[in-house]
C-alpha cells in the first residue's frame, strides 16, 4: 500500500525535525567539525555578519568543566589564522602557550611585581575624541572600584573619579593609575570648586574609591597596571596572548581581567588592522560582578564598529545571571549580552541548568533534554536562532595545542613529587 505523500513548508519541517531540516551555514569559513545531522560544519562570523545572517559577530561558549570549550576555541583561532584573522586572547589559566608558540609568539605574562606593565588607561587611538577617551577611562575605573567595593558608587564618588581622571589627564599626556589615585587622595582646589565643595570634603567622600584603586598601585596587586605600558610589546604578529595565570586564584581576577581587556581593546582599536577574534576565556570571572560585566557588555557594543568578533567562554548558562545583584539590572545585563552574541555554542550543562538554559537561550524541549546529555566535544550551536548539533573535530597535529588533560596529569605528578 502506498503511503500518502505529505506536504509541509520548510518552516514547519524545521520545527518538527529541528536538526535534520537544517541546511548548514554555507561553505565559506573555517571547518569546525561534523554536523551530526549533515556533513561538514563550517562557520565564519565575519562572512555571516557581512551577508546579514548574523546581526553581530560575537559568540558565547557555555559548558561544564572539561567538555572541550577551550579546545574548540584554540583550534577555531588556529584555523581562522589561515585566513589572516588575528587572535587577541585573555588567558586566565595560562593554557594558550602551546598555541602561541605554534604562531611563533610568546604569551605576555602578567604577574604582580613582574617585568610587564600594561596601562589600562591607554587611550584607544591618537585621533580619539579626548572627552570620549576620558569618559571611557572613568567608566573603567568606576566599574573596577564598584566591583571590588561590592556596591555601586555613590554620586559623589563617581563625580570625584571623573574629576580625578580629568586632573590626571591634565598633568600627563598618558595618565596612569598612580596619578588618578593621587588626584583622589588629594583633589585639586579647582576640582573641588567645580562641585562647590572643598578639597578635604571631596577627599573624605571619595576615600573608599581611592583606597580600592590604590590596591592596584601599591597593594597586593601592584606592578601590573600601575604605570606606562612596557616598551617593546609586539602587537603585529598573528596573535596576542595575555597570560594571567599568576593571578588566577586572586579574588580580584575579574577586575584584573577587565583591566587587561581594556588595555587590549585600546591597543586593538589604535591599530585598526583587519578582522580580529577577541577571546575572553573563563569570562565567568568577569560576569561574577555586575559592575565589570557592564563594562564588558559596553565594550562588546563598541567593538562591532572595529571588525572584532568577541568570544566569551563560560561554564553554565546561569553564569550570565548569577553576577552580584539580583533583579532587573541583572536580567537586563544577561539579556543584553545574549542579544549581543548571536552565536551560542552550548556544551553539556548540568541537569539543574537545563531549564535556565532553555529559558535564556530559547531552546526547544528537544534541545533542553539534549544539552544535559552531550558528550565531550559535542555542542549544540544556536546561530541566529537556527540549531546545529556539532561534533568538534581535532586534527592529529592540533592535539598538542589543546591537551589540558596532559597538563593536569603533569601537574599532579609534580605535586606528588614535591
Ligand atoms: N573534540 C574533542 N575531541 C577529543 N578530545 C577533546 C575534544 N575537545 C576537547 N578534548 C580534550 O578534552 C580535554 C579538556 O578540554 P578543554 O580544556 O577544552 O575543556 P574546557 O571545556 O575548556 O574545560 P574548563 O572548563 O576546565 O576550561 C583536553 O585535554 C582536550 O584535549
Ligand atoms: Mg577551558
Amino acid at each position: 500500500m502506498a503511503v500518502a505523500a505529505h506536504q509541509t513548508t520548510t518552516r514547519h519541517l524545521g520545527a518538527a525535525y529541528p536538526f535534520a531540516a537544517e541546511d548548514g551555514l554555507g561553505d565559506e569559513g573555517v571547518f569546525v567539525g561534523r554536523d551530526l545531522f549533515g556533513g561538514a560544519f563550517v562557520y565564519d562570523p565575519f562572512v555571516l555578519y557581512r551577508s546579514g545572517v548574523l546581526s553581530n559577530p560575537n559568540m558565547v561558549v557555555f559548558g561544564q568543566i572539561g567538555r572541550g570549550k577551550s579546545a574548540f576555541v584554540k583550534t577555531y583561532l588556529w584555523r581562522q589564522s589561515v585566513f589572516g584573522r588575528r587572535a587577541w586572547i585573555v588567558d586566565p589559566k595560562g593554557e594558550y602557550g602551546a598555541l602561541a608558540r605554534a604562531w611563533g609568539i610568546e604569551p605576555l605574562a602578567l604577574r604582580p611585581g613582574g617585568a610587564l606593565r600594561l596601562n589600562p588607561l591607554d587611550a584607544p587611538s591618537a585621533e580619539g575624541d579626548p572627552a570620549e577617551v576620558s569618559r571611557r577611562q572613568a567608566e573603567l575605573l568606576a566599574s573596577v572600584t564598584a566591583s571590588t567595593l561590592e556596591r555601586p558608587l555613590t554620586p559623589v564618588e563617581r563625580t570625584a573619579l571623573d574629576l580625578a581622571v580629568a586632573d590626571a589627564s591634565g598633568r600627563a599626556s598618558d595618565p596612569t593609575l598612580p596619578l588618578v589615585v593621587d588626584a583622589l587622595l588629594a583633589p585639586s582646589p579647582d576640582a573641588a570648586a567645580s562641585v562647590h565643595t572643598d578639597t578635604a570634603q571631596l577627599a573624605a567622600e571619595s576615600r573608599h574609591v581611592a583606597l580600592e584603586l590604590r590596591r592596584l598601585v601599591s597593594g597586593d596587586l601592584q606592578g601590573m597596571f600601575d604605570g606606562p605600558t612596557s616598551k617593546g610589546i609586539d602587537l603585529g604578529g598573528p596573535a596576542v596572548v595575555l597570560d594571567l595565570s599568576a593571578v588566577y586564584h586572586s579574588p580580584a581576577l575579574g577586575v584584573l581581567m577587565t583591566c587587561a581587556s581594556a588595555w587590549l581593546q585600546a591597543a586593538l582599536v589604535g591599530r585598526r588592522s583587519g578582522p580580529v577574534v577577541f577571546v575572553v576565556d573563563e569570562a565567568w570571572a568577569i560576569l561574577r560582578s555586575v559592575a565589570v560585566a557592564r563594562w564588558l557588555q559596553a565594550s562588546w557594543k563598541l567593538s562591532r564598529a572595529w571588525g572584532v568578533a568577541n568570544v566569551a567562554v563560560l561554564h553554565r548558562v546561569s553564569d550570565l545571571s548569577s553576577a552580584g545583584a539580583a533583579g532587573s539590572e541583572q536580567v537586563g545585563l544577561s539579556k543584553g549580552l545574549l542579544a549581543d552574541s548571536e552565536t551560542r555554542v552550548v556544551y553539556a550543562q548540568p541537569p539543574g541548568e537545563a531549564s535556565a538554559a532553555a529559558e535564556l537561550l530559547g531552546l526547544s524541549s528537544t534541545e533542553e533534554e539534549l544539552v544535559v546529555r552531550l558528550g565531550r566535544g559535542v555542542a549544540l550551536w544556536k546561530v541566529a536562532g537556527r540549531a546545529f548539533l556539532v561534533r568538534h573535530r581535532l586534527a592529529p597535529a592540533e592535539l598538542s595545542l589543546v591537551d589540558t588533560d596532559a597538563r593536569m596529569a603533569e601537574r599532579a605528578v609534580l605535586s606528588v613529587q614535591a
